[in-house]
């Protein structure tokens, strides 16, 4: 996407037990980061509080919540969500929470959309009650979603390519499942080198363990930030 610098479409996942832990890999990754990801773990760990901070002092803040209730429930949640200064929230695809957290959302404050979780299959789909596939699903809510007024959508970097070709240049795609070349895999199934899901169409590039579990981050964090400077 134009216009974003490329060491802001790096997120780093924040994905560690403890504020303590999480504010130790920040001063590690010093200036090299400035956006992070917060999800269940450090969320429900003291980490909201945590992500206030790193708003207060301009650092961007992701805060992957996930989440998904009635619409009154979910506006309410946004709000708050808005309050502690995060850039962008994440919330399931369903159109009545999408619609509420769009509504809720105050400037400052992007709503992206989950479309169908990638630990799901057609089986895990037809197993929750869907009688569709999973491609068909993620380009339905994906519409959707953008018909709503999401801002974006988080997506694997394989389907960037056709999400991009669907949903335009203005919304925002967001891809985990990043690895540089020779980094683990863990339990990620489909990985992508940062330079191809950049050149592929992805905005923002979240990595986890690659820097978290590196000796070096910062190191790690500087080179996925120069590829991603040279695909942009
Ligand atoms: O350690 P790793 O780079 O695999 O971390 C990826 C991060 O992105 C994790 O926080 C994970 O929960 C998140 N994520 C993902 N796949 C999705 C959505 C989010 O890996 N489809």
């Amino acid at each position: 996407m134009l216009g974003i610098p490329s060491r802001e479409r790096l997120i780093v996942a924040l994905d560690v037990p403890s504020v303590a832990d999480a504010e130790r890999m920040i001063e590690r990754l010093g200036n090299s980061v400035c956006f992070y990801k917060i999800g269940y773990q450090l969320a429900f760990a003291g980490g909201l509080v945590l992500a206030e901070q790193l708003a207060r002092a301009g650092t961007r803040v992701f805060l992957d919540l996930k989440l998904h209730d009635i619409s009154n429930t979910v506006a309410n949640g946004v709000a708050s969500v808005a309050r502690i200064g995060a850039t962008f929230l994440t919330v399931h695809a369903y159109p009545q929470t999408m619609r509420a957290a769009v509504k809720a959302r105050t400037s400052g404050l992007r709503i992206l959309a989950v479309t169908v979780l990638t630990s799901y299959n057609d089986d895990d789909l037809a197993e929750a009650g869907y009688s569709g596939r999973v491609t068909e699903l993620v380009a339905r809510r994906a519409d959707q979603a953008i018909e709503i007024g999401a801002d974006g959508i988080v997506c694997s970097a394989a389907e960037v390519a056709v999400l991009r070709a669907r949903v335009g240049a203005a919304a925002t795609l967001v891809t985990p499942g990043i690895r540089p070349v020779g980094a683990a895999t863990g339990d990620q199934k489909r990985i992508f080198i940062p330079g191809d899901a950049i050149a592929a169409g992805a905005d923002y590039l979240v990595v986890g363990r690659p820097i978290l579990e590196a000796s070096d981050p910062r190191r790690v964090a500087d080179a996925i930030v120069d590829e991603i400077d040279k695909a942009a």
